[in-house]
């Protein structure tokens, strides 16, 4: 990879290298008020925790209540599980509850109570990433390690033009060697330039309308330079999900209408629902073999149901039974009235079918 220490414009002069900008940036404009920007890595790891999943507005309440009553790594593990799970109570996903006093934990016994100083080491502990040790190392030790979190995919993927959704392995590793690259020469700016991206992510670069005017990267950004703002990072792709076709038979003798009990599995297990063929053109052959003497009416019009797994249409087809209504109502078949068969376990579409064309049964 070419040296992102420097870069050019397609105009020409040489521009500050990326970090250097982003460091300039974070010191006149970022965030410098936050309860844990201090150098306390107990404090930063407790925020990075709780910041995973959570808004900075939300998490700065919980984190001063947290802090208060457990205000040293010693004090939240020698807490009971109960005492720390109610303090994280409102704040979600308590799994991080769970791993940050089981880490705390270990803290103690394995470290003498010392927050080990590298990312590396960081990482074995229980709820910390990649990069969410990495954003206590650098924070707190000035190690020369990148984080790569939600929002600063998005902002190395517009700078750097990096095509492909982010949570792809492929795509999350190109974005790691980004990361990787474009970290300040200096281990001393490494606090200000993990702030920056985060603030960066947080504000100017934010997912829809980021103000591009304001940000010191736009000169050599390729999302800005190319307009592609919009486009990148790239969307979850939409999964293609499968088409099924079914036809739906509505046989009626007299006021009544036959149901089905479907199998206890798969779609609407052990709901009631109507006899099924693959197209209309089967239905005949259905009613024979039920020994039905039947009158072909109407198919459709088509009913198109989603299901997160497949799209389902559904051909409804009207029959009805000419004399006796045979044997075919024994076992898994019953011929209700309508009213009585709304009143069953229905799917949704097999309602709609009722309530369409079976308006003149009762
Ligand atoms: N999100 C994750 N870490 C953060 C931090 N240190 N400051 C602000 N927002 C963050």
């Amino acid at each position: 990879m070419a040296n992102h220490h420097t870069a050019l414009t397609p105009s020409g002069p040489r521009l500050p290298a990326f970090a250097q900008r982003l460091v300039r940036w974070q010191r006149a404009h970022g965030r410098h008020d936050l309860p844990w920007q201090v150098s306390d890595p107990y404090r930063v790891w407790l925020s990075e925790i709780m910041l995973q999943q959570t808004q900075v507005a939300t998490v700065v309440p919980y984190f001063e209540r947290f802090v208060a009553a457990f205000p040293t790594v010693a004090d939240l593990a020698a807490a009971s599980l109960d005492q720390v799970l109610a303090h994280w109570a409102g704040l979600g996903y308590y799994s991080r509850a769970r791993n940050l006093h089981k880490a705390a934990q270990m803290v103690m016994a394995c470290f003498a109570g010392q927050f080990p100083d590298s990312a590396a080491v960081l990482a074995e502990l229980p709820g910390i990433g990649r990069s969410t040790a990495a954003a206590i190392a650098g924070f707190c030790f000035a190690e020369r390690t990148p984080i790569l979190d939600g929002n600063v995919k998005r902002v190395l993927a517009r700078w750097a033009g990096v095509e492909g959704f982010p949570g792809e392995k492929a795509v999350e590793k190109q974005l790691w060697v980004w990361a990787e690259a474009l970290l300040p020469e200096s281990a001393a700016d490494m606090p200000a330039y993990t702030q920056g991206l985060m603030d960066l992510g947080a504000s100017l670069c934010s997912r829809s309308k980021p103000a591009c005017a304001a940000c010191p990267l736009r000169d050599d950004c390729r999302a800005h330079i190319e307009g592609r703002q919009a486009e990148l990072p790239t969307r979850k792709p939409k999964r293609v999900v499968p088409e099924r076709a079914t036809c739906m038979l509505l046989i009626r003798h007299g006021d009544r209408i036959l149901l089905e009990k479907r199998p206890p599995t798969g779609i609407w297990g052990g709901m009631w629902g109507l006899p099924e063929v693959a197209d209309s053109a089967a239905a005949l052959a259905w009613c024979e073999s039920q020994g039905l003497r039947v009158k072909l009416g109407a198919a459709g019009p088509a009913l198109l149901h989603v299901f997160t797994h497949f799209r389902l249409t559904i051909v409804p087809q009207a029959i009805e039974v000419l004399g006796e209504a045979g044997r075919v109502a024994e076992g898994a078949y019953q011929w209700y009235r309508l009213h009585d068969a709304l009143e069953a376990a229905i799917p949704v579409p097999v309602r709609k079918l009722l309530l369409q064309q079976g308006s003149g049964l009762d």
